[in-house]
């Protein structure tokens, strides 16, 4: 193993970490039975195939087949070290990881680690100087007339770049930086006489945090009136844009108690509706949502709700945002402020009530959104723009499956632009069938969920391949059970990723250790391995399985292999046949095969 941290210490971290919690801090998980299902963070998906369980401490992935335990978990999901998932979930779980001789091996380079740090540093400084400091008065009073509470400065670490020329290069000089790592990564600006000064001076600032708190870039807005307005970190290993969240960080828990994230367009709308006590609020990075924003979204919510400022270039924003998330499985709703407010101008006028009671409660569909969308290309005096307007809303109606939801709207359809319900009704059937939307292969194939579609697919394996499957499971939780097999078959097993499981299996119990899947696959080295693993101890199992049941499987095992030796046997007799030129015992040998194999094939 490569780590020296003592067993006892990755053991007490291990338990301290409910792996369902830690999951759910990535993946919305819902319960099934037993397990909790949720969309899988590894691979692209709309249907849930990704199973946690609780009583076993893994996970599983069905159509993606990674699995693993907690700490495997975070290692994909953060390309952590072992050492960085541990101390990650130490430090979660308040527990003290001993000091050892380990390497604390990063996954980050290590100019990445430097910039991190100076981040680190350099958000301090900026924050201590807006709040304490008369240098930094100027930005605390423009937060203080925009109506940011000293707390709501304290939660986004808001700060302040000092204009003195020096004094941040100096700052992190001091701190042990080099210069051409900070100018690398755009923290400082090298001027041609070779003198350096703060990218950000003068403004105010706002660090962008990853998903784990950690600032890796900062938004820094102008309180005069230079251009631009808001001038970003620019793009790095650490900081991609599209790939992050502003306060996703802050905003999770809320996001998850609520299945719903409000998202923004601005740093100001996401700090004031904060404030305002509507928490579960994000913002993209002054670029439209992209797919990857979109996905993580999905991961962690059933809805959206869009709150973009309602001026002509938010509207088409909203249209594109709502399209991309509907795309990726997210119900949208649409927020509506007042003609060419945004969320933060309108929280300043009619306050924090009125901005939860009357935008982001009264939300409305997409649909509704997009019948008034679409009017901007028609001019609906007009007959002809009228039935073309009513045709393309009717398209996009068609698409919808909740036969109460689209009538609500050709009611309102037939209300607004006098046209009969019979109409609009027979209309909405010829576009579905066009569209080949037969509602009820739809609404079937929604709820079967992939793992029960997965564990009927592999029924069809041959009988010996699901009895040593079986029979791992029931190993992997009983004791008793693989001290039987072990006596009874070995390592006899058929196929070879089974024999080295039951290898490793025996070694386990014989250690002394009590039946424990996450800790077993904790020793698994091969990857191939460890997610056969989590797969087999995925399959339901009956609680009380009986021993004739468990002989059954052994038999199975044991006939399979006493066929395949005969077969083996007899195919190195033809060859020894056919070499000693007796096509007559080559043929009757022949024969005998065919005949197990025809015994193997009516058995399985
Ligand atoms: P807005 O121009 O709508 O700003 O840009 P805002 O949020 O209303 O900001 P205030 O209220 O004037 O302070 C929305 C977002 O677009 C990005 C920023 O992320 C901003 O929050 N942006 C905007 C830039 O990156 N650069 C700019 O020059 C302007
Ligand atoms: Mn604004």
């Amino acid at each position: 193993m490569s780590n020296q941290i003592p067993e006892e210490v990755i053991e007490e971290v291990r338990k301290a970490n409910d792996i369902a919690d830690v999951i759910g801090e990535y993946v919305q998980l819902k319960k099934q039975g037993r397990n909790y299902v949720g969309l899988c963070p590894f691979h692209s998906e709309k249907t849930p195939s990704f199973s946690v369980t609780q009583e076993k401490q893994i996970f599983h992935c069905f159509g993606c087949g990674k699995g693993g335990n907690v700490v495997t978990f975070l290692m994909e999901m953060e390309s952590f070290s072992f050492y960085e998932a541990l101390t990650f979930l130490a430090d979660r779980s308040g527990i003290k990881l001993p000091e050892t001789g380990v390497r604390k091996e990063s996954s980050l380079s290590i100019e990445s680690q430097n910039v991190l740090s100076a981040y680190e540093w350099l958000t301090k400084l900026y924050h201590h100087l807006l709040r304490f400091t008369k240098d930094g008065k100027e930005g605390y009073n423009y937060f203080k007339e925009r109506g940011i509470s000293e707390e709501s400065i304290d939660t986004f670490q808001l700060g302040f770049a000092s204009k003195v020329k020096g004094f941040t290069a100096e700052f992190l000089e001091k701190k042990g930086f080099h210069q051409q790592v900070l100018v690398k990564s755009g923290l400082l600006t090298l001027h041609e006489d070779n003198s350096v000064s703060d990218r950000f001076s003068g403004r105010v600032i706002f660090p962008i945090r990853n998903h784990l708190g950690k600032t890796i870039a900062f938004g820094g807005r102008t309180i005069t009136d230079q251009e631009p307005k808001y001038l970003n970190s620019s793009e790095s290993e650490l900081f991609q844009k599209g790939k992050i969240l502003y306060n996703f960080d802050l905003a999770k828990k809320y996001i998850r108690k609520s299945s719903e994230a409000v998202l923004f367009e601005g740093y100001m709308d996401v700090i004031s509706a904060y404030q305002a006590g509507v928490k579960n609020v994000i913002a993209t990075l002054g670029t439209a949502l992209t797919e990857s924003q979109a996905k993580l979204l999905r991961r962690y919510v059933d809805t959206v709700v869009l709150c973009y400022d309602s001026d002509k270039a938010g509207t088409e924003a909203t249209y594109k945002a709502a399209n991309l998330l509907r795309q990726v499985g997210c119900q949208v709703k649409i927020a509506r402020l007042d003609d060419g407010m945004d969320p933060d101008e309108y929280i300043k006028t009619y306050g924090p009530d009125a901005f939860n009671d009357k935008v982001i409660r009264a939300s409305g569909t997409y649909m509704s959104f997009y019948m008034r969308y679409l009017k901007k290309d028609y001019n609906l005096n007009l007959e002809g723009d009228r039935i073309q307007y009513v045709e393309n809303v009717l398209t996009e109606l068609a698409r919808i499956d909740s036969s109460v939801e689209r009538e609500y709207y050709l009611k309102e359809l037939s209300n607004e632009y006098n046209l009969s319900m019979d109409t609009l009704v027979e209309e909405i059937k010829n576009h579905r069938q066009n569209m080949g939307i037969h509602k009820d292969k739809r609404e079937k194939k929604r709820y079967t969920n992939s793992a029960t579609k997965y564990y009927q697919s592999k029924k069809l394996l041959p009988a010996f391949q699901n009895a040593e499957k079986q029979l791992i499971a029931y190993m992997l939780k009983d004791r008793s059970i693989t001290d039987k097999v072990q006596e009874e078959i070995g390592g006899a097993f058929n196929i070879d990723e089974h024999k080295i499981i039951a290898t490793y299996l025996y070694a386990f119990y014989e250690e002394g250790h009590t039946a424990d899947v996450s800790l077993f696959i904790e020793r698994l080295t091969d990857q191939t391995i460890k997610q056969l693993v989590t797969e087999i101890a995925m399959s339901p199992v009956i609680e009380n399985i009986s021993d004739q049941e468990i002989n059954d499987y052994i038999r199975i095992i044991r006939a399979e292999n006493n066929d395949m030796a005969s077969i083996k046997t007899l195919k190195q007799q033809q060859r020894i046949a056919e070499q000693q030129n007796d096509p007559l015992k080559a043929a009757q040998i022949a024969m005998q095969i065919i005949e197990i194999q025809k015994q193997l094939k009516n058995t399985n």
